[in-house]
């Protein structure tokens, strides 16, 4: 694999003794959208957190595999160094510095640079997210919830990445609000940014990737291209809240789940 492509391999992790990932790998080809699906505590945030060197913070470690881009291991690297080496995460919660202005909280993800690199940043984000230029002066705290995620997406934009790790971006926003944001994502890609965009809602992260990985208690499940798991009566059923009950009683008794698991799989290896 060459490029500057983000390779996760065989990755596991614990929380002390909590055990949150077990051999996980992946891929997110340069260029690419690709998701990560899976439902409340099945261990999202935490592989955004080891790509992005965060887990200490959280008391985390990672114990087996590790984290590549292109040719270079991020793995030894501290948190600074893997935003420098062109990797930028978006945590979940969009947590922006709510006292500084929106202007402070964009600078602040700056991370050092030229001044025309910062200025042409800084240039690129209010392009896409105008209403950030219109509140530069104000704090951030005083912005709305979809507005509080699009800064915290321009300000993980400031770095200039290659890849942006987006944890659960549309999570408790209006649906149209979670649209823009979807929006947004695709037009980030189209400048040349590749994603890693991690979600419970799994109808709006399938339509932008194009492909997908599902995660259950800290293990991939699935794996294949977005338009087929979109299209599987399994993740339809179980994470599209599709409610077929004859493809449900099929599926069961042809042991249907497993067999398209496998064929996943196989289109993997
Ligand atoms: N800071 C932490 N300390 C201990 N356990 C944690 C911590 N963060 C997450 N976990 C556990 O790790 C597992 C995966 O959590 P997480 O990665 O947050 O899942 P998700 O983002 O998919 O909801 C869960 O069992 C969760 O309870
Ligand atoms: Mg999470």
């Amino acid at each position: 694999m060459g490029g500057s492509g983000l390779v996760v391999h065989d990755l596991s992790v614990g929380y002390g003794p909590v055990r949150a990932l077990r051999r996980v790998s992946l891929e997110v080809p340069e260029g690419a959208v690709v998701t990560v699906l899976g439902g409340n505590g099945a261990g999202k945030s935490t592989l955004l957190r080891a790509i992005s060197r965060t887990l200490s913070f959280h008391g985390g470690a990672v114990t087996e595999g590790g984290v590549r881009l292109g040719d270079r291991r991020l793995d030894a690297l501290p948190p600074d160094r893997v935003v420098a080496a062109g990797v930028s995460q978006v945590p979940e919660g969009r947590r922006v510095f709510a006292r500084m202005t929106v202007a402070d909280n964009l600078r602040a993800g700056a991370l050092g640079g030229t001044r025309s690199g910062r200025a042409a940043a800084l240039e690129r984000v209010h392009e896409l997210f105008p209403v950030l230029a219109e509140r530069a002066g104000q704090r951030a705290g005083l912005l709305s919830g979809g507005e509080q995620q699009m800064l915290a997406v321009a300000r993980a934009l400031m770095a200039g990445p290659k890849v942006l790790l987006l944890d659960e971006p549309s999570l408790g926003l209006a649906p149209l609000m979670a649209r823009r944001i979807a929006d947004t994502v695709r037009e980030i890609n189209a400048q040349g940014t590749s994603v890693l965009l991690v979600e419970q809602n799994a109808a709006l992260a399938l339509r932008l990737a194009t492909r997908a990985y599902v995660l259950e208690v800290g293990e991939v499940a699935l794996s294949g291209p977005a338009d087929e798991l979109a299209a599987s009566d399994e993740v339809r059923r179980r994470y599209l809240g599709v409610v077929d009950e004859g493809a449900v009683a099929d599926a069961e008794q042809a042991g249907g789940a497993r067999r398209t698991l496998t064929r996943w799989q196989g289109e993997d290896a």
